[in-house]
């Protein structure tokens, strides 16, 4: 018996000493493995008298259960301890300073896509969309480019494999090759008064330093009774100067040509090229910039709306290349590489609102 009462406090100790969740089961094997201090006590059992036997089998089975049930509540108090002690290593602190935290960049496009919405939202117009899978009736034919005419080619346009389904040439499904096909969804879904501006992606097959197959391009809609050529340029004019931030930018138009307006222009900035460097503001030199004109009668026909009652304008541009010219960006392919290195140089800090009202 005083054998079993010393084992007990030599156990007893050992389990308390155990610091460790490896230490304690180094400790429970000692005590209660097979090859352990009690199951060898066991084995004598068989040698003793019978009177013997039944006592000293209790005292190390009692033995065995206070033995294991110390090793259980050790265990705990240990992997309460180990927890503590990740919790106090692993922990994030979420107060520290953003500045610190902030990795994250906001692509040059669409920090550019968000002045743009912000200068056309303080003038009314409200954002629609329209898919970038479009067929050949949207993208061209609705938009009076005649069947057959060169303007069609000179697109290049992406269009998809033939679809059994489709009966019919204008059926032909393409990867849009500009906006403007979302003039026609909003025209035919919606009733004039309209004033609404759309973006996005873009497909034409063409690679250089200033094309890219897909690019962006972000439109203006006004469709109304009165509107006129001077509205249009007066609008676009605000815009220019907001974007750049130049209060006296010099503007022109120049007659131009697309199916879908008439009268068509472009739209030139001011700017100087002295030096090799471009600088917009006032110089002797001039920048084309957009596309614009009075929505066609053809055009508002095509959706239902009767050009004798209603006429409009719209106003196309290159969304890439407004982010080039405004933010000093070189090549127009590097936007599309993923490179992070690039987007932490010429990427916004998501934390800072579009810098087009705010002149900051
Ligand atoms: N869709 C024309 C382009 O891609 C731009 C444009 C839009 C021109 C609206 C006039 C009016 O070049």
């Amino acid at each position: 018996m005083t054998d079993i009462a010393s084992l007990k406090s030599e156990l007893t100790s050992m389990v308390e000493a155990a610091n460790n969740l490896q230490s304690l089961e180094q400790a429970r094997v000692t005590a209660l493995g097979k090859k352990g201090r009690i199951t060898d006590l066991m084995k004598t059992l068989g040698g003793m008298d019978p009177e013997e036997r039944k006592t000293t089998g209790q005292a190390l089975n009692a033995l065995k259960d206070e033995i294991a049930a110390l090793i259980a509540k050790q265990e705990s108090a240990l992997r309460k301890q180990e927890m503590a002690g990740r919790l106090a290593t692993e922990t994030i602190d979420v107060t520290l300073s953003p500045q610190q935290q902030r990795k994250g960049h906001i692509h040059p496009i669409s920090q550019t896509m968000d002045e743009l919405v912000t200068i056309f939202a303080d003038m009314g117009f409200e954002v629609v969309e329209g898919p970038d899978i479009e067929d050949e009736y949207h993208d061209f034919t609705a938009l009076n480019f005649p069947i057959g005419h060169p303007a069609r080619e000179e697109h290049d346009t992406f269009y998809l494999p033939d679809d059994p389904d489709e009966k019919g040439e204008e059926a032909r499904k393409l990867l849009r090759t500009h906006t403007s096909a979302v003039q026609i969804h909003t025209m035919k879904k919606r009733k004039p008064p309209l004033k609404v501006m759309y973006m996005g992606r873009c497909y034409r097959a063409d690679s250089d330093m200033t094309h890219t197959p897909m690019f962006h391009q972000f439109e203006i809609l006004l469709v109304d009774k009165k509107s006129h050529m001077g509205h249009l340029k007066g609008c676009l004019m605000d815009f220019v100067r907001a974007f750049f931030e130049i209060d006296d930018l010099p503007v022109r138009f120049r007659p131009s040509f697309f199916p879908f307006v008439e009268p068509g222009a472009e739209m030139d900035i001011g700017c100087s090229r002295k030096g090799g460097g471009l600088k917009i503001g006032a110089g002797d030199d001039w920048l084309e910039i957009l596309g614009c004109g009075m929505v066609h009668p053809n055009v508002l026909k095509n959706c239902g709306i009767d050009p004798d009652e209603y006429q409009g304008f719209a106003a196309g541009m290159g969304v890439d290349r407004l982010a080039m010219l405004k933010y000093g960006i070189p090549d127009l392919r590097t936007f599309f590489e993923s490179d992070t290195r690039w987007l932490s140089h010429y990427g916004f800090d998501p934390l800072e609102r579009p810098n087009a009202a705010t002149g900051s």
